[in-house]
């Protein structure tokens, strides 16, 4: 089967009160029109085409490498105003699928289960049973059950308002026929609209039957038309997200309270996750991994039986096996760890490698540096890589030591198994197995008098 799938996504969504079109608002950092692009894609023989129409440059802009045609719909006249500009595009055997560019969490199984209700005597038609069926348009059944029309609500009768079964938009059904009816619409209603809707009428008349479908959830076919409800549906999306880490082994202390705006490619056992930990972009993540709570977490790369302690915020960065992070550090884009590293406090690291068993405990800055392995790195060290205009190396070989309070002026490099004396400036290289220090000389002056307040009167 060649399926031609069209998403609408022309619409302004007023009720967003944005200057962005509604399908570029986000869903876990995803576009709602690119969470319905990925889904889509994931058909097979599938050639997608998207109507769009408020903000179309932006959009297309924005997600220009989505490999799809775009269609501009000019002016918005209705959901089957939009399909008619695709018409000259639907070739007569393709099975044509109509989605909403606003309708992020459809699932793939629910589309499939929608496209074997097709063939050339039935059209497929996904539909909702609500409790409140309000702003949908409804399923209109005849006394043996079979769907004859949809009505908008807006159109509806008294007792038409009263059927539950609302339409989802989502349907599908063979290029020729769809192109067919699309040809005899009418604005002849309360809206002024070309309703796609209406061709279900035809399809009947036509000696077509309609097979319906439902989703699992109403959720799933709920389309976005305020922020309440991207909300809403962002944590919907959370929660399967955290469903499913579960089901895979990892302990989320509390799902509620963990978003996941990425994936992780690889998932290590033995995870546990503290709360309000924020996982962004592509990760990996090793065996027997602790990450504390309030953590933000962005295209790392993290090994086994690591332990990222709380409040740390990592990007960009590679951790090796059994390393110690944090709590307040900071790994900035391509900090590389290697296995046995202990970051810990108010320490930021940023384009530097630090070597096998180093550690860097407290209160420093690593920039631009090469760390070798077994270097201990003492509380507020700084490598002053940046003279306001250049950038410079810093380079520290194995075992060397540095005390405490030491700034190392880059470019410079300190030799293997050096020592540098605390509150050091080092300017120059330091040599092999010996001790560098640069120190005011400490004295104490005899005799010297603290002055003494004179008490007022
Ligand atoms: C539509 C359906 C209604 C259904 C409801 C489900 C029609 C006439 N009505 O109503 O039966 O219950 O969806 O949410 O189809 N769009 C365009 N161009 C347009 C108009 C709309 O691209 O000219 C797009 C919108 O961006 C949106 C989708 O089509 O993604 C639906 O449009 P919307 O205005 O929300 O339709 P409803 O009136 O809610
Ligand atoms: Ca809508």
């Amino acid at each position: 089967m060649k399926i031609t799938t069209i998403i609408l996504a022309a619409g302004k969504g007023t009720r967003m009160c944005s200057e962005l079109p509604k399908v570029l608002h986000k869903i876990a950092n995803k576009p709602l029109l690119q969470h319905v692009y990925d889904m889509s894609s994931q058909l097979e023989n599938n050639s997608i085409k998207i109507v769009i129409g408020h903000c179309a440059q932006l959009v297309t802009e924005t997600l220009k490498d989505l490999p799809v045609s775009w269609i501009e719909q000019k002016q918005q006249l209705g959901t089957g105003h939009a399909v008619q500009q695709v018409s000259d595009q639907i070739a007569d055997t393709d099975t044509v699928l109509i989605l909403y560019g606003d309708v992020p969490l459809l699932k793939l199984a629910t589309v499939k289960q929608l496209l074997s209700n097709v063939n050339d005597q039935s059209l497929a038609l996904l539909t909702v049973n609500l409790e409140n069926p309000n702003g949908y348009g409804r399923i209109v059944r005849n006394a043996e059950g079979k769907v004859t029309k949809i009505v908008e609500q807006k159109d509806a009768s008294a007792s038409e308002k009263l059927i539950t079964e609302g339409n989802t938009g989502i349907l599908a059904v063979q290029g020729d026929k769809l192109k067919q009816w699309l040809t005899q619409l009418g604005n002849n209603n309360a809206q002024g609209e070309y309703y796609l809707t209406d061709v279900i009428e035809m399809a009947v008349e036509n000696g077509v039957t309609i097979v319906t479908s439902q989703a699992e959830t109403e959720d799933e076919v709920l389309g976005v038309n305020d922020r309440i409800q991207l909300s809403h549906l962002e944590r919907v999306y959370q929660q399967q997200q955290a469903r499913s880490l579960m089901e895979q082994g990892v302990t989320l202390i509390d799902p509620a309270r963990f978003d996941l705006r990425g994936s992780i490619e690889s998932l290590g056992q033995d995870i546990e996750i503290d709360i309000n930990v924020i996982l962004e972009g592509k990760n990996r993540i090793g065996n027997n991994v602790k990450i504390g709570a309030n953590t933000q977490i962005k295209n790392a790369t993290i090994g086994d039986n690591v332990e990222i302690f709380a409040n740390c915020v990592i990007e960009n960065a590679v951790i090796g096996d059994n390393s110690r992070i944090g709590p307040f550090a900071r790994l900035r884009p391509d900090a590389v760890l290697a296995n046995d590293v202990h970051i810990g406090n108010f320490v930021e690291i940023k384009k530097s490698t630090v070597g096998l068993g180093s550690k860097i405990n407290h209160l420093s800055y690593i920039g631009d540096s090469t760390i070798g392995s077994k270097v201990n790195i003492g509380a507020g060290t700084i490598t002053c890589n940046y003279d306001g205009v250049n950038k410079f190396r810093t380079i520290i070989e194995d075992g060397a030591f540095i005390g405490s309070d030491t700034q190392l002026v880059a470019p410079v490099t300190v030799g293997k198994n050096a020592t540098i004396g605390a509150g050091s400036t080092i300017t120059r290289d330091c040599p092999e197995n010996q001790l560098t220090l640069s120190r005011g000389k400490q004295f104490t002056l005899s005799g010297w008098q603290r002055p003494v307040k004179q008490e007022k009167l």
